[in-house]
């Protein structure tokens, strides 16, 4: 059944954001099916009126009002669509639960995704800033990205190198940025368990566990290492990581460590070093530190929270502060993680 288009008008977003800020939508229109989509991104075509997409709202910061339509994507749905010997590949609604998508695809024997356990938000969001966690990247196992052109209405399928991935960074965030409207992602899934244990934090969790490890002891070790050290946004509202970790040349860590040999490092492919920002922020004391109603995370330097009341202004000013202090004590430039929307 295809429900008919139902846009509102002046609608609060503060349920729509994990930040729980106040923020209110020109226009807003939950979409559950492709047709559906395509009907409201042409009533918006037809008015000139700017398109925003939202997912489960994990990653963004709404600095203000969005003006145009606001596009809910609630598209839901899972299939395998193709099989071979160890491979499967399924398509996946852009408004599908990221961690549900994880259990279910543990639960039909797709692996691949077990170390991506927890991290709030929906389908539709991952490629855009390329989820990653605990070792692994969406980009690993993404295949393809239906979506629909926001200025034309026409249905493309964008290849995993057309999606230009990156760490924490896609074509999404570069040139096609509001300009297509994600509505189904496909990925390629292993029928067979291939466990990726290298994160130091995640061998630690495992280490002692009797064997043999499967797939579904790593995905409920990647869940209490998350509980511990993230605070569940509908407890504590926050977004996730609110800076990248910084990639730098192999000499400038090599004279951060001559300062601070236990600066946290990883080597990259590339010959450059990521730095854990949260080991940054928290040597330059910002752990727990608060500034009226938002705060730097107890147990996550790299998280900032909204303790209740908090607004956009006071979130960024904070992000701003720490970055000012990160320059000045390190030399390094911090980059936010979410995206701010409506300045
Ligand atoms: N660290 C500190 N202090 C802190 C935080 C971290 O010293 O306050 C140190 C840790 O001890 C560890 C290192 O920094 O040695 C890395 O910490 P952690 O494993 O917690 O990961 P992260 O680099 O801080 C990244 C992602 C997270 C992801 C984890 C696990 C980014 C921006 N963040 O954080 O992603 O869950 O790795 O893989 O890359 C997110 O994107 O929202 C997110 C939570």
């Amino acid at each position: 059944m295809n429900l008919a288009l139902c846009i509102q008008q002046d609608v609060p977003l503060t349920t729509c954001n994990t930040l729980a800020l106040t923020s209110r939508a020109e226009y807003f229109c939950r979409v559950t099916s492709a047709e559906l989509l395509c009907e409201a991104l042409e009533w918006a075509r037809n008015k000139c009126l700017p398109v925003t997409c939202l997912g489960g709202g994990s990653n963004i910061v709404l600095a203000g009002d969005l003006r145009g339509l606001v596009l809910l994507i609630d598209i839901d749905g899972m299939q395998a669509v193709e099989r071979d010997k160890d491979m499967v590949q399924v398509s996946i609604g852009a408004g599908k639960n990221w961690d549900e998508t994880v259990r279910h695809c543990l639960a039909r024997g797709w692996h691949g995704l077990e170390n991506l356990a927890l991290i709030p938000g929906k389908v539709g969001a991952a490629p855009i800033q390329n989820i990653g966690a605990y070792g692994v990247e969406l980009s690993e196992s993404l295949l393809a990205v239906r979506a629909i052109e926001i200025d034309t209405g026409e249905v493309v399928t964008l290849s995993k190198a057309d999606c230009s991935f990156g760490y924490r960074d896609s074509v999404f965030k570069g040139p096609l940025e509001n300009r297509v409207a994600i509505m189904e992602i496909i990925l390629g899934l292993s029928t067979t368990p291939r466990l990726r244990l290298d994160y130091p934090a995640l061998a630690r969790e495992l280490d002692g566990l009797s064997s043999p490890l499967t797939a579904e002891l790593v995905y409920a070790a990647v869940c209490s290492i998350r509980r511990r050290k993230l605070p569940d946004p509908a407890v504590l509202p926050n977004a996730g990581s609110f800076f990248k970790n910084p990639l730098v040349s192999d000499d400038v860590a090599k004279a951060l460590l001559a300062r601070y040999p236990e600066l946290v490092c990883f080597p990259q492919d590339d010959g450059r070093v990521k730095l854990a920002a949260g080991w940054l922020i928290e040597r330059a004391g910002w752990k727990g530190r608060r500034r009226g109603g938002v705060g730097v995370h107890m147990e996550q330097a790299l998280v900032l929270v909204n303790y209740g009341g908090g607004t956009a202004q006071q979130i960024l000013a904070l992000a701003e502060e720490i970055r000012g202090d990160i320059r000045d004590q390190f030399g390094i430039y911090l980059e936010l993680e979410p995206t701010v929307l409506g300045l």
